[in-house]
This record gives C-alpha cells, structure tokens and sequence, in this order.
C-alpha cells in the first residue's frame, strides 16, 4: 500500500493514498466496531479528524477531504472567481475544468462547436487563463461531457470526488464516491478547508442473475427509480452489492451511477471488481487497476454490512423499460409501453431519438446502438424519426469514428452533434415543433423534466437504453415493442430486429482523437487572468467588507416573503444563466420570485425612502446606495433547492446583513454564512407573524455566540417597540467567518496575515 500510484496519466505530483486511507479506516473501526458498507469506507477513510469524527448516519455532519475538485463551464466561473478573492497562487487540491454546457446543438459537430467558440470567448478564455494560472487542469470546448472525461481520465477505485453538477456520481462506475456540489463546496476544496456532508444513509441494491437480450444496464436504474421515486434516495448513497454486479461493464455501472441523481441520491457506488479493472487497463491505467487490487478488501462493502433499507433485483428477469414523460420515476416495462402511451394519450409519432449524453455514450452504448441500427439498413430501413447522436467525449467520437459505429449512425439517417451536453440541458435550436405543440421524444439522457431539452412545455420527454431509442426511432412510434413487434423491411416483407450486441471495450483500443487538454504550465506566475472590465458576463469579486464590531440598528425590512422562498424564487435560472460570473448583473434577479407577504405580489416592494413600490433589486440598490443596511424576513425551509450560491452571493452584494426566517434549507443556510450574512430564525417561530412589514429591527449581533440566541429589537412604524428572541446554528470557525466578513476573508488573512 506504500506505492506511488499516480491518480491519472496527466498530473504529475497527485498520488492515490491507499495506505492514509487504510490508517483512516482503522481508526474509524476500532471506534465503531462493526461491519461497514462499502459507501461508508470510502467516506470515512477520508474524514479529516478519524478519531474524534462523530459518526451516526443520517445524523452526524462528517468533514472530509475529498481527492479531486471538477467543474463545468457553467458553474466553474463564480467558483473560480470566489477563489480567486481568497487570494491563493494555487488551488490547494486537484482541480478540473469542463467545457461542455454552454455548446448549443444546431446543424451538427463541427458548425455548432465553432459557434459556441465564438459566443462563449470570454468565458472560454477567462477560463482558460484562470485555470493555468490557479493550476487547474482545463479541458477545452470540444473534448467532451464532464463526467464521461473523469470515468475515462480520473476516476479510481476507492476514491473521493466533488463536481458542481448533479450528475457527477457517474465515475461510481469505477468505485469511486463522486458527489455533485454547489460551487461554494467546490471552492471550499480548492481552497483546502473541510468539506462538510451528513453522513448518508446506506441503501442496498443486491443484484443477481444476469443480463440478456434487449436488457441494458439503464434498464437497472431506470427500475430502480420507478421503486424509489424522485425523492426516495434523498441523504443516501445507494449501494450495489450481489453476483449481479460482475455482469456489468464498467461505464454500464457509470450510467446507473449517474442517474442515481434522479432519486435524489447523494451518490452510488459499486465496488471494485474485474470489469473495473479492465475498463482502467483500456484507458491506460493498469498500474491503478493492479494497485486497486492490493487494496481490493477494502473496495468493497464488510460482510454483514447493514444497508438502512434494501432493494433486490434479479437481472435475468428485468425488462426494458421508459420512464417518463415529464418525471424520470413513472417506470413502464417494454411490455406494457404501448397500452400505457394509449391509455394517458401520449402523442404516438416518435419525433425524434437521442442517444448520447453523459448518461450513456460508452463504447458499448455506441456498439449495440449501431448494430440495430446497422441490422435496420440490412433490410433496407432507415431511421423514421429524426436521430441525433451526442458522442460525451472526443475519444468516444474518435473510436467510433476508427471503428465505423458514427458511419452507421450516419448511413442511419442521424446527425452526429458536438461532444457535450446539447439537448441534454436545453441547448438544442429545436425546429420541427412549435412551442407550445404537444409530441413524443426519446432519449438515453438522464434527465426528462417539462421543457428541459427544448424549452417547450408540452414536449413528451421519455428517457430509455439506447438500444431502445434506436428500435423506436426506427419505428417512429411509441407503440413499437421490439421484442415481439415485427416491422417491414424495403420489399413489404415482415422482420423482427435481432436483439443488440456489441463490445464493453474497443477490441483494436481506443483513439484519443484531436487533443483537446490543457494543462497548467509549470511557471505560472506570468500567466494573466483575463477578464475585461466592460464584460456583462464576467466580474473580477472584491473581498466583502469585515463586521465593523457594531449592532446593526435601524433596518429596513426588504420583503418578507410567505411561503416557498426556494433558491429558484431567490436567485432565478433561465435566462439569468449567463451571468452567473458577473455578481452585480446577476444580482438584478435578487428574490424577484419571491411572494411579499405585505401584497401577495412577486417583485414588488416598498421602498421605505420614497414609499413608492418597485422592483426588489431596485429598492435593495436604493438602499445600498443610501448607505442603509436591510434584512429578509422569510418563512418555512427558506433557500431549499439548489446549492447554487448566487442565492446568498446577491443579497450580501445588495447591502443586505440578515435573514431571518422559521427555518432554513441547510445547504443555503451554511452558504449565507459563508458570504458573511447572518441566517437567523425565531426562536419561536409564531413571532413571523408579529413583525410587520414596514418595521424597523435592530439585530443584537454584539450578542453572538455559540449556542446562545441573539435578540433582535422590532420597531414598528406606529406602536411600541418589543424584542424577539432569534436563535443560529454557528459554531465558533463559522462565526469567524461572520466577523471577517466572509469565510474566504479567513482564508485571506491566513494567507496575508
Ligand atoms: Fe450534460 Fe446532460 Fe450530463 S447536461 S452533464 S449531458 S445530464
């Protein structure tokens, strides 16, 4: 366990540490003393205090150390901007950049990717320069989706990763625990302060039997989710175990891993094993695959592990399924499809099939697709539908290309898109429907949610295999089960497609195709950040400013909202996507969702300096300019939703000091006070009630401490003042953060004392 195992074949200095985390791991046994499930070694094995870690699952909030840091395009430019105010030469732990979301699908591969080049420049190129300055590895627009680069470059057994996106738990595919974040967990990393997770809760998924015909691995998943539902996996990492696991390729165990996310799933997880091992050994990384075995006891969960709930499924009798329209979890096996569309009036034409994305572009994903549809043109067929082709990475593209698969899709009737995420995340220049004109679409993506892939609410979306997307798009109905319908070859004549076959691993290798990698140079103290002062979409952030030591007297309350004030209601997405590097533009989407109490109203509140009504970022850059702090009073589970931190990010950058609510959604709790902001609740949350909305408060933040509650002095515009009591969650690191101003202010200061 003592070697020096590089963790990937492009970074030179970062070794996998088996031995640390065995020591780790020994240390959390003897404490625990029982079995442990496999989710539960690699979380542990990287606390950062082992011996005084507390730890229950579901309860204990465990501070890790994670591997590697990576982010997409569209997150990485305010984490990396926020690192950038801490004021470090270099991120403190590997770190990668991924150019895939912001690649709109048009016309096809090369033409969409030159456009997307030349939209996105000063994006690409901050990022560009950002990374090789910070030291972060940076791939460029073209080379793939981000999470099919970390299975095939920096995925490895055992160990520990977070990405600022939801779909980063695809690289459990080769053992690894990979976590999607928000950017504000990403620069915690970068920055090399513990990253704080609940310690899960462990579901079981035991599988036996074995695979056959028309049976994918998505299949699997797509099962899984029908019994767990959208919310079924929340706070829980699930855990595949049992015979069935050794049947699975290594990338099929990465499309159940990623969409594990779609039952709200922390992570998932299987354990080491040869399919892994060979999967490691194509992609040029034997002496990992040969380390991992030395180390394969602990790859895997104990005997007698205790799952907190358990699922069993026996491969040899999974059906294909489809899951959908507009909800990933409404699973209806092959057989039953064709009645199911019937009965709810689902549009019958297949308009078009996807097959692709980061959910499923593996080398076997690619094979058995082209074999039905190159046993279609055998009998002189076509794709009915139209069909489109995501390759997730440039190496997929390139060996696909070497081996003839992308020619058959061609010859096929399809279009080959760019390799990144396209109709995936909406960008897709869609113009066979109008807006608004209900029809069915098919995909192998992830993810099927009303308007996701092209912003039109009444498309159909259902997610399958590919295999399936192929025999439907061939079709081009729903009601097509091609396990048992025959269809008409080019003479009238009657066929049944044979079932898919096709390799797990390129028998003559893999191509990496054009390079499309970026490391950070060596000296790079020369290199500049570029961002141009006249950008709308990128912003250079000034360090927030220190408490001053002073109660805040005087406020003006912004709004008090009622009811759901999710992230979406405080920080907007859509449009607004395109500032997410440029905080003050941004900011012009502050909590313009949000109901006031006071009118039941979106975006309209009083302006205490004029009375006159007006947006809500207007009134706060009133105040701001005004020099008058204010404070958000809000109601139950105030920020649930996202991790996205523009949601706290805004009302610091607007002047605002505090919100106080009944209760917080916990990721944005810790986010405001990251940003300096003090989250605040009633004590006794009836008193929401008392405050009116054009009172004054006076928050006592002389008063803060651990543990103990923090008056708060409500001066109504006619009547008496009186106090309420608010109480926090700070501990006393986090309270540091608060009196610096931000929790990257600490950083700074340590830095620079
Ligand atoms: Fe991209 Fe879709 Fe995956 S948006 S990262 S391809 S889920």
């Amino acid at each position: 366990l003592d070697k020096k195992v590089k963790q990937n074949n492009w970074e030179e200095g970062n070794f996998i540490n088996y031995k640390k985390m065995s020591e780790n791991l020994a240390i959390v046994r003897s404490r625990l003393n029982r079995p442990l499930t496999y989710a539960e070694k690699i979380l542990y094995s990287h606390l950062d205090d082992p011996e005084g870690q507390e730890i229950e699952r579901g309860v204990s909030y465990l501070r890790l150390r994670p591997d590697r840091v990576a982010c997409q395009d569209a997150t990485a430019q305010m984490a990396i901007l926020q690192f950038m105010s801490a004021g470090m030469p270099s991120v403190a732990n590997p770190t990668t950049v991924h150019c895939d979301h912001l690649i709109e699908a048009q016309v096809g591969g090369a033409k969409d990717l030159e456009r997307a080049v030349s939209i996105n420049k000063e994006v690409y190129d901050f990022l560009s320069s950002s990374c090789a300055k910070y030291n972060i590895g940076f791939w460029r627009p073209g080379s793939g989706i981000i999470h099919q680069i970390l299975l095939e470059n920096y995925a490895f057994p055992g160990g520990l990763l977070i990405g600022t996106d939801s779909h980063t738990p695809n690289a459990g595919g080769l053992g690894m625990a990979a976590i999607g974040v928000g950017g504000a967990d990403a620069v915690d990393v970068m920055a090399n302060l513990p990253w704080e997770l609940k310690a899960p809760k462990v579901i079981g998924v035991k599988l036996t039997g074995q695979m056959s015909g028309w049976t994918a691995p998505k299949d699997i998943i797509l099962k899984v989710a029908g019994i767990l539902t959208v919310k079924g996996g929340t706070g829980a990492i699930v855990e595949y175990h049992g015979p069935g696991v050794e049947t699975i390729s290594a990338t099929g165990m990465g499309t159940i891993c990623n969409m594990g996310a779609e039952i709200g799933a922390t992570t998932s997880v299987f354990p080491f094993n040869d399919r892994m091992y060979d999967y490691l050994k194509a992609t040029k990384r034997t002496a990992i695959g040969d380390f991992a075995r030395t180390y394969a006891k602990e790859l895997r969960e104990d005997e007698g592990a205790e799952y907190d709930q358990l699922i069993e499924i026996n491969l040899s009798e999974l059906e294909p399924h489809i899951n959908g329209p507009f909800t990933p979890d409404l699973a209806t096996p092959i057989s039953k499809f064709a009645q199911a569309a019937k009965e709810n009036g689902w549009p019958e034409e297949l308009k078009v099939g996807l097959i692709g994305s980061c959910t499923n572009s593996s080398y076997e994903d690619m094979s058995r697709a082209a074999a039905i549809a190159r046993d279609a043109l055998n009998h002189g067929v076509k794709a009915k539908s139209a069909f489109f082709v995501t390759p997730g990475s440039e190496q997929i593209r390139a060996t696909i290309a070497k081996d003839g698969q992308l020619q058959t899709f061609e010859e096929f009737g399809g279009v080959v898109l760019a390799n990144a995420c396209g109709p995936c995340i909406g960008q897709w220049d869609r113009k066979d429907v109008k807006k608004g004109e209900a029809n069915s679409i098919l995909s192998s993506y992830n993810r099927n949610f009303t308007g996701r892939n092209d912003g039109n609410p009444a498309t159909h979306s259902f997610v399958t295999s590919p295999d399936l997307t192929v025999a439907l798009a061939i079709a081009g109905r729903l009601s097509f089960n091609p396990l048992t319908d025959k269809l008409k070859d080019k003479d009238g004549n009657e066929f049944l497609l044979s079932p898919p076959t096709g390799d797990s691993l390129p028998p003559t290798g893999f191509d990496a195709g054009n390079d499309t990698y970026q490391a950070p140079p060596k000296d790079r103290s020369t290199v500049e950040v570029k961002v141009s002062p006249s950008s709308d979409r990128l912003q250079l952030l000034q360090p927030f400013n220190a408490w001053d030591g002073k109660d805040y007297t005087d406020m003006p309350i912004l709004i008090k909202t009622k009811g759901k004030t999710t992230t979406d209601h405080i920080s907007m997405a859509g449009p607004w996507l395109k500032y997410r590097g440029h905080l003050d533009n941004i900011s012009n989407n502050m909590l313009i969702g949000a109901i006031n109490a006071e009118n039941d109203e979106a975006n309209k509140v009083k302006n205490i300096l004029n009375g006159q009504y007006d947006a809500v970022p207007a009134v706060a850059r009133d105040y701001k300019k005004n020099g008058i702090k204010w404070v958000v009073i809000g109601d139950w589970n105030y920020g649930e939703g996202s991790s996205r931190e523009h949601a706290a990010l805004e009302p610091r950058h607007l002047g605002g000091v505090a919100i106080v609510t009944r209760s917080f959604a916990r990721i944005h709790e810790t986010n405001l006070k990251k940003q300096g902001m003090l989250p605040l609740t009633f004590s006794d949350p009836a008193d929401y009630d008392k405050i009116p909305t054009d009172a004054k408060v006076d928050i006592k933040c002389t008063e803060l401490e651990v543990g103990k509650p923090v008056t708060m002095v409500v001066h109504p515009k006619d009547g008496k003042p009186f106090e309420i009591k608010l109480s926090h969650t700070f501990n006393e690191p986090q309270l540091e953060w608060f009196r610096n101003g931000s929790a990257l202010n600490v950083i700074l200061i340590l830095s620079f004392p």
